[in-house]
């Protein structure tokens, strides 16, 4: 059989709730990849979605699931501090990769991940699933083929005070479990970098699509009536004007968004919280013509179309059409930059910082 003609056989790590509200049903809805494998240390866990989700093989042991020569490609989907370990190790057994974000939480681990990855000819994805979103991407094609320069970029991300009502509505029960592997420090003893990490990098991965690299933060941070609140003037590569913000627990509903000015048009799209399963509303001015367009984008699942997307990178031999290691790295370094300039109260260069988030 060609490659074309099978669909691509996943193995999910970790059955925590990423992989319960998004990776099982993506890899069992896909039209080019299926659920083949599903591996957690927590016994009951893993057995509980082993009987929802039928997959061919359950594993307690990552290296056993590594090991199984009909597994094609995992997708690691554990707390941001295990990333590049596990990550490595797929690597080495050959296998293709699709990693949560953020990519790690140093610049120097994801440094050496990156070296990994382009020695090992294995394909490999950051799950910033937001570019699966067919409003941004409808964004994305017209800056590319018709804006013209791009003149100024701006962009917010706030997580809001009512997300849970939503999100406990809207996703299956979560299913936990007290045996559920852990790093050594909770990632939310220190809600500030935690804040940075999960959501940062979603502002900071959709400013890159659309505007390019960002080479300079100057940011200011405020944590004031419960509210984690970051103001960054930022500057791209391409010499356009940036602002971000990106805010936790606004008082209101999800609020995200981007508007953008260029030379033949102007880009103005609102962003929902991603469990809606609704793709952003972008409205594109067109100086041509001086007309509107907003595209539908009806398929809303962005998991389900990243696990397709990556796949059919690996089986059509096609380019990665998501977040790279190497835009996972300097997503990363973006966000250390970011610390660094609250901490010091100066501009930071992107491309020199180290250390971690
Ligand atoms: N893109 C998104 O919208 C989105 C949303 C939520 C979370 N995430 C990301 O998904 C990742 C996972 O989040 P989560 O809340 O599901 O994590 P979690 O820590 O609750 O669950 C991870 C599971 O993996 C298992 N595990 C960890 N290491 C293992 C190992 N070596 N062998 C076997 N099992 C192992 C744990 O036992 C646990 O059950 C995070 O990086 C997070 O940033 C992304």
């Amino acid at each position: 059989m060609s490659t074309e003609q099978r669909k691509l056989r996943v193995g999910v790590l970790g059955c925590g709730p990423i992989s319960q509200a998004a990776h099982f049903e993506s890899c069992t809805k896909a039209s080019n990849a299926e659920l083949y494998a599903i591996c957690d240390s927590a016994d009951d866990l893993r057995e509980r979605m082993a009987a929802m989700w039928a997959p061919k093989v359950a594993c307690a042991d990552y290296q056993a699931m590594l090991d199984d020569e009909k597994v094609d490609a995992v997708i690691i989907a554990t707390t941001d501090a295990f990333h590049v370990q596990l990550a490595l190790m797929a690597l080495k057994a050959g296998k293709h990769v699709l990693c949560e974000k953020p990519l790690g939480i140093t610049v120097e681990e994801c440094e050496e991940l990156v070296q990994a990855v382009n020695a090992s000819g294995c394909v490999f994805q950051v799950a910033h699933m937001k570019r699966f979103d067919g409003g941004i991407q409808a964004a994305h094609d017209f800056i590319t083929h018709d804006m013209g320069d791009l003149v100024a970029y701006k962009g917010w991300y706030c997580d809001n005070s009512h997300r849970y009502t939503v999100t406990d509505a809207v996703q299956p029960k979560m299913i936990t479990s007290a045996a559920k592997r852990k790093p050594a420090v909770d990632p939310k003893s220190d809600l500030q970098r935690y804040y940075m990490l999960a959501h940062g990098s979603h502002l900071v991965d959709t400013a890159s699509y659309l505007a390019g690299e960002i080479t300079e933060v100057e940011a200011r941070f405020i944590h004031r009536g419960g509210v984690h609140c970051w103001f960054m003037d930022v500057a791209f590569a391409n010499g356009t004007l940036g602002h971000l913000d990106l805010s936790v627990g606004v008082r209101m509903d999800w609020h995200e968004g981007f508007q953008i000015y260029g030379e033949n048009g102007s880009i103005l799209g609102k962003t929902y919280n991603p469990w809606l399963f609704k793709s952003s509303d972008v409205d594109i001015f067109h100086e041509n013509g001086a007309v509107w367009s907003r595209p539908l984008a009806a398929d809303g699942h962005f998991y389900r179309r990243q696990v397709e997307a990556f796949a059919s990178t690996i089986l059509n031999n096609s380019p990665i059409a998501g977040t790279t290691v190497e835009e996972g790295l300097y997503i990363v370094k973006t966000m250390a930059a970011i610390g660094e300039s609250v901490r010091t109260g100066r501009a930071v260069t992107v491309a020199s910082t180290r250390g971690a988030v």
